[in-house]
């Protein structure tokens, strides 16, 4: 089923961003790098700053740049000159040092509000280039390609862009919207496998916190979605870009609360990065898994979710191949980690609580024995 937001093709589908005058189209394809260059043009041409672009400069990784070579044809193809520049894969190229190179290249290049920034990659690279573009010349034209699926369905859209602080991550940002998000399903096939999978955890965070249905089709193809098969692949993040669409079309700039409910998972899962370290033992993703099982057994607790739910996300996130536990942790200092997030009021740890699969309500009823009680289940599994 394709709603009104989604609108489907021959080639691809297109999710409507509605912000009013930062609108904005999320295109998803398979294997067709020429169709951005139409894209970029036209998505370009609905602002005055792009109306008369000429210039790109489009910045991607080692890891991803072999695919560039393509969208800067297909940019040449619409009248657009574009640089091409690499940085080094992984968090630490989110820093005000690998922005500041950025800023170098713009001034050689004599860039103005009139140069559009183009990010290919994954997350890291979407981050940084969005935040050179929110800054340079007080904001630039931002293109996403977005390449891993983690960005494919999260963090390409929505507008928050950033680096790290060496001490706290992401804490220098902006909200810095794009003209435009190309999605290309197929550039996920040189994806490693782990981040694919760590991906997916987002995909699942979708449909348990906020549409039945997308979790359903999970339950049956969540194997065709690893597999890259391409209609149901186009189908989850044309979706969950549908999803993240509508609560940031309702809190752009994470002002009325609507926007925490992407959190789900999250209070857990940011905890197990801290303690476990952000050196790769649990992705983003696997860490957001875990977070999400957690969650659901607090929820049991509670009493807003009943223990066959629980199972029904368990399975599905155990076929994705995702970890459920983490065994070995320190209980306590996980606990000591969710204190401490931003979320909190008075003193109580607040989360995003599931009623039901497809439902949830952000809650500080739980109390610390309860919290407790699923830490030490997590981590003595
Ligand atoms: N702005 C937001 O709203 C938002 C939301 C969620 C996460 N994030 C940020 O996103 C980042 C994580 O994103 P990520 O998981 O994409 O990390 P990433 O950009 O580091 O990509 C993961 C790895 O996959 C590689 N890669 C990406 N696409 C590839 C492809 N097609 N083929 C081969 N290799 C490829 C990258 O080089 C990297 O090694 C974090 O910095 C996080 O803070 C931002
Ligand atoms: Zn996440």
């Amino acid at each position: 089923m394709v709603s009104d937001a989604v609108r489907a093709s021959d080639s691809g589908q297109t999710v409507r961003v509605c912000l009013g005058p930062r609108s904005y189209e999320v295109r998803v394809v398979t294997n067709d790098p020429g169709g951005f260059g139409p894209f970029a043009r036209a998505s370009l041409d609905r602002t005055w700053s792009g109306r008369p672009c000429r210039r790109a400069l489009l910045v991607t990784d080692e890891h991803v740049a072999s695919l560039a070579q393509p969208y800067m044809w297909a940019l040449e193809r619409v009248g657009i000159a574009a640089s091409l520049a690499v940085v080094m894969p992984g968090e630490a190229s989110k820093s005000l040092e690998h922005a500041s190179d950025l800023y170098d290249r713009l001034v050689a290049m004599r860039a103005d509000r009139h140069t559009a920034m183009v990010a290919l990659g994954g997350g890291v690279v979407g981050d940084l280039a969005g935040f050179v573009a929110a800054t340079y010349a007080r904001g630039l034209p931002l293109l996403m390609i977005p390449t891993s699926l983690l960005a494919q369905v999260d963090s390409s859209v929505g507008g928050k862009v950033g680096v790290n602080h060496p001490r706290a991550k992401n804490m220098i940002g902006a909200f810095h919207q794009p003209l435009g998000v190309w999605i290309d399903t197929a550039t996920l096939s040189s994806l490693p496998p782990r981040e694919l999978r760590a991906g997916s955890a987002e995909v699942i965070k979708y449909g348990m916190s906020l549409d039945a249905p997308l979790f359903h089709f999970l339950e049956f193809q969540v194997q065709a979605v690893l597999a890259l098969e391409p209609d149901a692949v186009r189908h989850v993040v044309a979706k969950s870009c549908e999803l993240k669409a509508a609560i940031v079309g309702g809190d752009e700039r994470e002002e009325t609360g609507l926007r925490s409910v992407l959190n789900f998972g999250h209070t857990v899962g940011h905890a197990i990065e801290a303690v476990a370290g952000y050196g790769g033992t649990y992705l983003h993703g696997e860490a957001v898994a875990i977070g999400m099982v957690a969650v659901c057994r607090l929820a049991e607790r509670v009493g807003t979710l009943d223990r066959a739910a629980t199972e029904r996300l368990l399975c599905l996130v155990r076929r994705a191949g995702l970890p459920v536990a983490c065994p070995g942790l320190d209980a306590d200092a996980l606990l000591d980690a969710m204190t401490r997030d931003k979320k909190n009021q008075a003193g109580r740890i607040r989360f995003v609580l599931p009623h039901g699969i497809g439902k949830v309500e952000m809650s500080d009823a739980c109390s610390i024995e309860q919290i407790r009680e699923v830490l030490a289940a997590i981590t003595n599994d």
